[in-house]
């Protein structure tokens, strides 16, 4: 089989936000503790979804897809604050992640505290000083905007803390799904709707992208709860089972390990139906989605 343009756009780009997001941190004027520790969850490796996301809706608008790039890292240091937070102690407690020991393991407690919020707010000073040419004032506020509310309280944050309270507790599927949507579906949306952002769109493309992110968030999800049962500990970097070792509603949990595979299908059938009404170029956000359906780590 030949290299489809996805698998050459997704290594391409992969590599200039690897090489990029770090340059942002060296730049930095800070302790050398707290930026290596920032450098160290970065560099940690990761599928780069979210990036990868505002990449290819740049390119489904025809735009340049180096407006992206501060976008882009700024979405992958929220995502990787999140972890850092997530594997304390006072939260998952968790010493691997990605197959290396967690940030925390390595940097102590107080300094993976900080990394994570410096990554947070520096996420943000990158979107305020965004200069390339053709980005807009209005589209840096809508951008903020945007970014703000899907990792916060309403959105990333509102559904840890929703997860947090459900643990040991036998979950509905709409509880289940409120927990996933704001957990790591609205990030997910966030990178979409940056890149749509960044390439101008209309009201009527905004909505068929937040419906393709809303699928495509919950599918990711699913995927996720189905590897915990069948995947492979050396391709997904953290122990198997461990869901169910946790008690934790899962889809597999509450409709079977095939009603889980049967809702994954769905909301990627809706996730492809979604990006057809959009009418625009969605060659690689299709194969995106459908990788995300696949993936095995
Ligand atoms: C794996 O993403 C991560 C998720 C599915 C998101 C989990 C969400 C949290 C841990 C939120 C925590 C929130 C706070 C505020 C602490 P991925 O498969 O893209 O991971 P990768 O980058 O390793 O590929
Ligand atoms: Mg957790």
């Amino acid at each position: 089989m030949g290299t489809t343009t996805f698998e050459l756009f997704s290594k391409e780009y992969k590599a200039i936000i690897e090489t990029e997001i770090i340059e942002y941190v060296k730049k930095l004027q800070a302790p050398a503790v707290v930026k290596e520790a920032m450098a160290y969850s970065l560099e940690a490796g990761g599928k780069r979804i979210r990036p990868l996301l505002v990449f290819a809706v740049l390119e489904a608008f025809g735009e340049n897809l180096r407006r992206g790039i501060a976008a882009a890292s700024a979405i992958e240091m929220i995502h990787t604050y999140s972890l850092i937070h997530d594997d304390l102690p006072a939260m998952d407690d968790d010493d691997l992640r990605r197959g290396k020991p967690t940030n925390h393991k390595v940097f102590g407690e107080a300094v993976a505290v900080l990394a994570g919020d410096a990554l947070l707010t520096y996420s943000f000073q990158l979107i305020s000083g965004m200069s390339e040419p053709g980005v807009t004032a209005e589209m840096k506020l809508a951008l903020v905007d945007e970014i703000a509310k899907s990792a916060g309280v309403e959105g990333m944050v509102g559904g840890q803390v929703a997860d947090m309270e459900g643990e040991g507790k036998q979950l509905t599927i709409q509880e289940l799904e409120y927990i996933h949507e704001h957990k790591t579906g609205k990030l997910l949306t966030a990178s979409v709707i940056s890149g749509a952002i960044l390439s101008g769109a209309n009201e009527e493309q905004l909505q068929h992208l937040r419906n393709f992110s809303y699928h495509l968030g919950l599918a990711f999800q699913i995927r996720d709860d189905i590897l915990d049962i069948e995947g492979s500990v050396e391709l997904i970097g953290k122990p198997v089972g461990s869901d169910e070792g946790n008690h934790k509603s899962t889809y597999p949990s509450l409709l079977t390990l095939q009603g889980a595979k049967d809702k994954l299908e769905h909301h990627i059938g809706l996730a492809h139906a979604s990006l057809s009404k959009t009418a625009l170029e969605t060659g690689l956000l299709n194969e995106l989605t459908d990788l995300i359906a696949n993936r095995d780590h």
